[in-house]
């Protein structure tokens, strides 16, 4: 049975003093220090993550990708293949905050998507419902619409991370029984795409901390998670990254 991945998403943060500390304090550390674990920085710093990975088994990935082609006349972008050739491994799409604050939508996620996966990249495809949506019954149309996204996409390896967004930085993190509820029915749609063979994850993301760790992630529906504010210090993170094991 393959192993539960957890991410650390640092989202728009670090410095590279900063980063080395906490990069060098992350591979003295044997829960961090192995398969299945690793962190997706800021463009800047993924040379940064690279150098210290190297020889390690840790995977560097990015938090975002252009939609566009490989080369070419995108001023500020970075393509997919310049992500690989930087190597990273998994790539982060269709962040909530990227749908919220710079308004990604279907149109926009289903390129990347394509884009990441000609690369030769595995994306990360991130998926929850607003509490608005929670509260008025509609999360299971809302997520199932999202990962229509994902149905075109042919590859041997799927990632989602269910995020629900309301429990994103506000430390309110979703019961066992939500989570279990959305993480079942993602890997029922997402097996009927894309069948048994392909490998599916799951990964659940909102406020996973040291301390409801064991509990999320020994939901046999739940293959690892995606972790924020808890993935900039090492004894949260290395304790959510045991509880993975
Ligand atoms: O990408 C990570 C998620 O947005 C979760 O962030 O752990 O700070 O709630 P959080």
């Amino acid at each position: 049975m393959q192993g539960k991945l957890v991410l650390g998403n640092w989202k728009m943060n670090g410095r590279l003093a900063a980063n080395l500390a906490l990069l060098q304090a992350m591979l003295a550390d044997a829960d961090i220090n192995r398969a299945g674990v690793g962190i997706a920085a800021p463009y800047p710093y993924l040379a940064q993550l690279g150098a210290a990975f190297a020889g390690s088994q840790l995977a560097v990935a990015a938090q975002d990708v252009s939609r566009y082609a490989a080369d070419g006349a995108f001023t500020g972008e970075v393509s997919a293949d310049m992500l690989a050739d930087m190597g990273c491994r998994y790539v982060l799409i269709g962040h909530s905050e990227r749908r919220q604050y710079f308004a990604e939508d279907d149109a926009c996620l289903r390129q990347k998507l394509q884009a990441a996966v000609t690369a030769g990249l595995v994306p990360v495809y991130c998926v929850g419902e607003t509490l608005q949506e929670r509260e008025s019954g509609r999360f299971a149309e809302v997520v199932g619409e999202q990962l229509q996204a994902l149905d075109a996409i042919s590859g041997k390896e799927y990632v989602v991370a269910y995020e629900p967004v309301w429990a994103i930085g506000t430390g309110r993190v979703a019961s066992i029984e939500q989570i279990d509820e959305a993480h079942r029915l993602i890997l029922e749609r997402v097996l009927q795409c894309h069948g048994a063979s392909a490998s599916i994850r799951v990964l659940y993301g909102g406020s996973v901390k040291a301390d409801n760790a064991d509990a999320i992630l020994s939901l046999a529906s739940v293959g690892g998670a995606l972790v924020g504010g808890a993935s900039l210090e090492v004894k949260g993170f290395g304790k959510i990254c045991q509880s993975a094991k």
